[in-house]
């Protein structure tokens, strides 16, 4: 039989794929406004103008195994297990795909039979926060700066009925597809934007989480208005940070780099952080965990070959960062609108 030269061409993709399904779906409800907004965005970023690397990542997702499988969210690793055993072809396809992919910072994922052992034990983080937060059952989840959207998989291992996570990244949008590639119906949803991005008092969410994102806003009180603005009433937001050892009127502002990060504005007190909040008419606000975060935790691996914690303490000290400041410390707040 003769075969056409198009037919032996990869299959033409185009990243909107990955999203007409849930415009279309939101179009006929209550967030058809920022379906409209969204269009429009998500084109101009995954189709006009990508990223210098996205032809890589993208031909790196695209060579993952074309297998049945399920996504199992239950468990600290986010596991996707295959229906039928793979060949060893297929076994070096998917981890040659996943290794174009790094660096792997959240996790840690098993997807088919290669284990990533990301920079962050992303479970740790989720272990300190699940006890506390109210049952995601049925629940709408917006995770705001969600990353690789580990967590966005592990709401929705929690009986969440909706998730939707926002990053700006599109690594990290790349690293999530690979698992969405093995649960294509799934109701959960990455969306390479900004929380600048959200329509304001969306008021559409059950729960809204904003981990790890308040330090790099230049405006944190503005930050937690837009967060409060995406939930109903009585709804959740649960917002966890790098804080400071301190009284109501600590606050830290490195001068320049924050180990080692650019990009982070303010370290609070968790008093001053409760005086934010009284400041901006929260009532119901809950301190349920403050952990130092460990070298453990937060390492170089071959998954994310840089530097990491280790290297961004101070070798002689490593209660203070490089740049002598107070070493991380994190603290999760539960928040309920009125
Ligand atoms: C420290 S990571 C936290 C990831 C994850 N939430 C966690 O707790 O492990 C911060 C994330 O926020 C994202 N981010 C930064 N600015 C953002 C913004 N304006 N809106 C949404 N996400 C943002 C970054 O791309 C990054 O993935």
């Amino acid at each position: 039989m003769a075969v056409s030269a198009e037919s032996l061409s990869p299959p033409m993709f185009s990243p909107m794929e990955w999203f007409d399904p849930l415009l279309a779906q939101w179009r006929q409800g209550p967030l058809a406004s920022w379906a409209t907004q969204l269009q429009p965005l998500l084109s101009a970023k995954l189709v006009q103008q990508p990223h210098g690397d996205w032809a890589r990542w993208q031909q790196a997702w695209q060579s993952l195994p074309q297998v049945a499988a399920q996504v199992d969210a239950s468990q600290d690793t986010l596991l996707v297990h295959a229906d039928q055993p793979l060949t060893p072809a297929q076994q070096q396809q998917a981890r040659e795909a996943l290794w174009g992919l790094r660096p792997w910072r959240k996790g840690p994922f098993q997807i088919l039979d290669t284990f990533i052992d990301t920079e962050w034990r992303s479970d740790w983080k989720w272990q300190r926060v699940a006890p506390h937060i109210a049952d995601l059952t049925g629940r709408k989840v917006l995770d705001v700066g969600c990353g690789s959207g580990y967590h966005c998989w592990r709401m929705w291992g929690a009986g969440a009925a909706e998730v939707i996570g926002i990053d700006p990244s599109l690594l990290f949008l790349l690293q999530f597809q690979a698992v969405k590639h093995y649960a294509p119906t799934a109701p959960v949803h990455l969306l390479p934007v900004r929380m600048e991005d959200v329509p304001p008092q969306l008021e559409y969410f059950d729960t809204t989480f904003s981990m790890g994102v308040l330090y790099h806003r230049r405006d944190p009180l503005e930050h937690i208005q837009q967060l409060l603005g995406t939930l109903v009433p009585g709804g959740e937001l649960v917002l966890e940070t790098l804080v400071v050892e301190g009284d109501e009127n600590t606050l830290l502002m490195p001068e320049d780099r924050y180990a080692m990060m650019r990009n982070v504005w303010f370290l609070p007190s968790v008093p001053m952080l409760l005086r934010w909040l009284r400041r901006l008419g929260v009532a119901d606000a809950r301190v349920v965990d403050v952990t130092a975060t460990r070298c453990e935790e937060q390492r170089s691996t071959e998954w994310m070959p840089f530097q990491s914690l280790a290297d961004f303490l101070d070798p002689e000290d490593a209660s203070k960062t490089i740049e002598g400041y107070p070493a991380p410390l994190r603290a999760t707040f539960c928040i309920r609108k009125r």
